[in-house]
């Protein structure tokens, strides 16, 4: 198969490198594009970008030159219709737009545009159904553009730990506390005179992104919206001295009883992607999603990280809860299932629905605009 060529914007942040990692020798997708600030324009990437990552910078994007980031082709190709977004939301606020109006699916990892009314906030193993929304979307009806968010770092593993709970018991209310890694803030990130021995229990608007995407993400696709799950959540976030992979402490109320044993089983059991696409599974996807860690001191970052290739979120320490019911330890890789891996999946899925694929697309007069878009 051809592999689809693909753009990379904010390609030298922390999201940007993993987004170029993970892509650079992906069977479906083919970096061609890559762009980043007004700073780094016309230099060479390898020059522009402090490469961070454990496995070197392949020598073919190193030589790629970073274009302006406006939606335009280079001197040796066109613009790729597939825009990976790694920008911070004020960035992205301005620029994503411009990118799906003129035609591109944008695969955004920001959190400018996650809680607007049109756009999906989609982790395919937790509402894939949501991807509906795209066709609400203005851009995908005058040019076929559109937009697609992935959540908050944090809310990615503690949806996918939920949805099988809410799936099977209902979920009543949840009380999450976080210790988040020091490459969630990006590069350079935290001060290393602030961090080192240290714990900061403040992260700017994080809390609140956590327990309104929660709601979003396990919520229910009614139309041209999304209803809200109907749960309390309260969060606690922290930054901790860690380099990759956000651990939360939960504690939760089930609408219905669940036992011990039950809970564990809806974990095991929960592959919805398992046999997609006449049983070729998505090249990102893990086998299990969910993977509960017995060993009572687990999960812990620098051990469990790397679970489905950091596209699992790992589980331990379930155990009754004498507030609410069950408590239990979630963890998952920021970088990777809780940002780029994230958008590399979506970008799978949406391939897998044919909407990477303009060929039958035609402009549409015949959908009433929602939201903003
Ligand atoms: N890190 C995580 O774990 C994580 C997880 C989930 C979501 N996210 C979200 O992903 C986004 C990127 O995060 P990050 O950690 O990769 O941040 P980062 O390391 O600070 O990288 C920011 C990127 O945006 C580019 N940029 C800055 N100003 C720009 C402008 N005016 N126009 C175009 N590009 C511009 C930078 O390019 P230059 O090098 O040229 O400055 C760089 O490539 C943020 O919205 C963040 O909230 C991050």
């Amino acid at each position: 198969m051809e592999r689809r060529k693909i753009g990379i914007l904010g390609a030298t942040g922390m999201v940007g490198q993993r987004f170029i990692q993970l892509l650079h020798q992906h069977p479906w997708f083919e970096i061609t594009w890559l762009a980043a600030s007004d700073r780094s324009a016309g230099k060479r990437y390898g020059d522009a970008c402090r490469w961070k990552l454990d496995t070197p910078l392949p020598a073919r994007i190193a030589d790629m030159t970073l274009m302006p980031n406006v939606p335009e082709g280079t001197p040796h190709g066109e613009l790729p219709k597939i825009i990976f977004a790694a920008l911070d939301s004020s960035v992205a606020q301005e620029l994503e737009p411009k990118f799906a109006a003129a035609g591109c699916a944008v695969i955004s990892n920001s959190s400018a545009f996650r809680m607007t009314t049109d756009v999906p906030l989609v982790v395919p193993e937790v509402n894939a159904d949501h991807l509906e929304l795209i066709e609400r979307q203005s851009w995908r009806r005058e040019t076929g553009g559109y937009l697609v968010t992935n959540p908050n770092c944090s809310a990615i593993g503690l949806v996918m730990a939920l949805k099988p709970l809410e799936e099977r018991f209902g979920i009543e209310s949840l009380f999450v506390s976080t210790m988040q890694a020091v490459s969630g803030a990006g590069y350079p990130g935290v001060p290393s005179w602030d961090i080192l021995g240290n714990v900061i229990p403040f992260i700017k608007n994080e809390e609140e992104k956590l327990q309104e995407e929660c709601g979003k993400l396990l919520g229910r696709l009614a139309g041209d919206h999304i209803q809200m799950l109907d749960a309390k959540v309260s969060a606690h976030c922290n930054r901790v001295p860690v380099e990759d992979g956000h651990t939360e402490c939960v504690s939760i109320k089930l609408r219905r009883p669940a036992t011990y044993e039950q809970i564990l089983s809806a974990w095991a059991e929960f592959q919805p992607l398992k046999g997609i696409h006449e049983g070729r599974s998505l090249p990102s996807a893990p086998d299990f999603p969910v993977e509960y860690e017995e060993a009572i001191d687990r999960p812990q970052p620098r051990l469990d990280r790397m679970r489905g290739d950091g596209m699992a979120a790992t589980v331990g320490r379930l155990r009754p809860c004498s507030l609410l019911d069950w408590k239990f330890v979630v963890l998952s890789h920021n970088t990777i299932r809780g940002a780029a891996g994230a958008a590399v999946l979506n970008a799978e899925y949406l391939a897998m629905l044919g909407k990477l694929d303009w060929k039958h697309w035609k402009p549409s007069v015949l959908q009433q605009p929602a939201g903003v878009a």
